[in-house]
C-alpha cells in the first residue's frame, strides 16, 4: 500500500541558553534523539539553528510526523513556533538524512534567517516555506561536500 508522504516546515524561537559549548551541548542532546526516533520512524529531515531561531523541515508518513511534531511542539527549549508549510508532498527533500544539521555560523545565513523570520512576520508562509528549504538544502550540500573533501 502506498503511504502518503507528509511535510511540516516550521520556524520557531531558541530558548537554549549558556555559552556556545553549552548550546553545542545541547544541541547534540537534541540531534541524537532526533536521529534515533527519526530513524525508526521512517522520517527524515533537517535543522537550522542561527539567529536565535529554530527552522526545521520533518517529512515522513503522516501519522508519524504527526506524532514527531506534538512532541517536538510542548518541547520547552523553544517557543512561538510557526507552521509555514504542511502538507502532502511528492518527494523528501532530505532522503538521506534522519535530521540533518545546519548551524549557521557561516557567514552570510544570519541575513538568510533573517529574511525567513520577516517573510514569517509578513505572512508569507509559502515563501517562508521556500527560502527555508533553499537555505537548508545549500547548507547541508556544502556540509557535506566539505565533510567528503576532509
Ligand atoms: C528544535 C527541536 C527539534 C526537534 N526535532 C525532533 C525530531 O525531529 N524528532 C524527534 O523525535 N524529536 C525531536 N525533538 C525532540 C522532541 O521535542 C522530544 O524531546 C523527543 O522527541 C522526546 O523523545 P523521547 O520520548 O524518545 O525521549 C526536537 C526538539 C527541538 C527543540
Amino acid at each position: 500500500m502506498l503511504t502518503s508522504l507528509h511535510r511540516i516546515i516550521y520556524v520557531s524561537r531558541s530558548l537554549l541558553r549558556g555559552d556556545e559549548d553549552q548550546v553545542a551541548v545541547e544541541l547534540r542532546r537534541i540531534l541524537a534523539v532526533s536521529r534515533r526516533n527519526n530513524a525508526s520512524e521512517g522520517l527524515t529531515g533537517a535543522l537550522l539553528l542561527g539567529h536565535g531561531s529554530f527552522a526545521q523541515v520533518l517529512e515522513g508518513p503522516m501519522g508519524a510526523v504527526e506524532h514527531a511534531f506534538e512532541r517536538i511542539q510542548d518541547d520547552p527549549r523553544h517557543a512561538d513556533l510557526v507552521v509555514v508549510e504542511v502538507g502532502a508532498v511528492a518527494a523528501r527533500a532530505f532522503p538521506d538524512w534522519s535530521m540533518a544539521f545546519a548551524g549557521a555560523a557561516a557567514a552570510g545565513v544570519a541575513p538568510r534567517v533573517r529574511a525567513v523570520l520577516d517573510q514569517v512576520a509578513a505572512s508569507s508562509h509559502a515563501t517562508a516555506a521556500e527560502s527555508v528549504l533553499g537555505l537548508l538544502d545549500g547548507l547541508i550540500r556544502r556540509e557535506a561536500e566539505w565533510a567528503m573533501a576532509h
